[in-house]
């Protein structure tokens, strides 16, 4: 049997670009190739959104190195041919062109543009079998008030919440800040839509408040404003598979000095200090979290509901509050496609990164064979009558 055609996509139009690219590199792109069983296509999407293949493309050093700008002007943006299948037609220059039919598509997106939904309903149009969550789950994973709307609907807690739109703010103030009284300090104010921590504030007064709402409102047409958790720890847990996922470890990040999990902690001091789990992106952390195991398994099975509530197939990774004093468990976000794939967690739960990447395509094919079974065909005689 010939091998399966695996393009791993990345890149994109995101602020989450870069980080992207060490996802795709790092945790898929090289698995990939060592599993030997398939022949993998690098697939970047610039930051203007063109597409590119080119086997240089899987070198991180052509990233890091600044090159890649230069490099890409070289070579001719993708077409993609839809009909049935997905076909990558590429070639640069007087050279003939090339066509690379698509068996399975593995997006290594995070953020805009590829991470929330867009590329997933691309793919579906498509017609291709491709990792991780649909485009839904996706879109609504990576709406925190959408997510946190379904999830209470399901009897999941999260931290008391209003949510509003810029514009309504910018037209009439007082109307969402009398909204928001009920809410007791301090609070948590964000964009509905963006990662790592940009335009997040914690606030303690009415006029923090206000501050916080324009700066989220400046980067977002939704914001969000939810009451702190108190005595926090923080938990992550990584999940895969479709119709009965499962959790790797209770993760717990360490927080900074102002007690937010930023950008810079996340992805800039790996490794550096306390009981670190692995280093690079995401690499300071406890794993497993440092709790009684009462709180993990409620952390766990939280999460789990969090997943199947959502639709999420594939992979996703769960974001949990904890509350240590009164043991309650809130649910803060779900990442369509966690940094790295959370390989270092799946590691230490006893999944090799080569059989994780694995896994992933296999649950991306075995759901494309489930939805290849639901009727979509429907005669009748609609048509007759015109
Ligand atoms: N309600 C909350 N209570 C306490 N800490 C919070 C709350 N919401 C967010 N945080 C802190 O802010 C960080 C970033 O918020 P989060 O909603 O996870 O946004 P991002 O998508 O940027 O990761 C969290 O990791 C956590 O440290
Ligand atoms: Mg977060």
């Amino acid at each position: 049997m010939s091998k399966l055609t695996v393009a791993v996509i990345f890149g994109s139009r995101s602020t989450e670009h870069d980080i992207s690219i060490v996802t795709a590199i790092g945790s898929v792109i090289k698995p990939l190739i060592l599993s030997a069983k398939y022949n993998v296509v690098p697939v970047y999407i610039d930051k203007q959104g063109r597409w590119y293949t080119h086997p240089k493309l899987a070198d991180i050093a052509l990233y890091s190195s600044g090159q890649v700008e230069p490099f890409i002007t070289k070579l001719r943006p993708l077409a993609l041919r839809m009909g049935g299948q997905l076909e990558l037609i590429s070639g640069s220059g007087p050279k003939p062109k090339k066509i690379i039919k698509v068996d399975v598509a593995f997006p290594a997106t995070h953020g805009t543009h590829g991470e929330d939904g867009e590329l997933m309903g691309l793919l579906e149009m498509a017609n291709v079998p491709y990792v991780g969550c649909s485009l839904p789950a996706a879109a609504i994973a990576m709406d925190k008030a959408l997510a946190k709307t379904l999830a209470i609907a399901e009897g999941i807690l999260t931290p008391k919440y209003v949510w509003f739109y810029a514009r309504d703010f910018r037209s009439d103030q007082a109307a969402i800040l009398e909204r928001i009284k009920d809410l007791n300090y301090p609070l948590f104010v964000k964009p509905v839509h963006l990662g790592s921590s940009i335009a997040i504030s914690k606030v303690g007064t009415a006029k923090e408040l206000v501050q916080a709402i324009e700066v989220a409102a400046h980067y977002d047409d939704k914001v969000l404003v939810e009451e702190a958790v108190n005595n926090l720890v923080e938990v992550t847990v990584p999940i895969i598979g479709n119709e009965t996922p499962r959790a790797a470890l209770v993760e717990q990040p360490l927080l900074n000095s102002s007690n937010v999990f930023d950008f810079e902690t996340k992805y800039m001091s790996g490794g550096k200090k306390g009981k670190t789990s692995a280093s690079g992106a995401q690499g300071y952390s406890k794993l497993p979290a440092d709790l009684p195991p009462k709180i993990l398994q409620l952390a766990e099975a939280t999460a789990i509901k969090v997943y199947k509530t959502l639709g999420c197939a594939g992979i996703a990774r769960v974001d949990l509050l904890i509350d240590t004093k009164t043991k309650l468990v809130y649910f803060n976000e779900v990442n369509p496609l966690p940094g790295s794939l959370y390989a270092h967690n799946w590691r230490q739960a006893g999944v090799s990164n080569v059989q994780l990447v694995e896994e992933l395509v296999d649950l991306a094919l075995l759901r494309a064979k489930a939805k290849e079974q639901l009727t979509t065909a429907f005669s009748s005689s609609y048509l007759k009558q015109y």
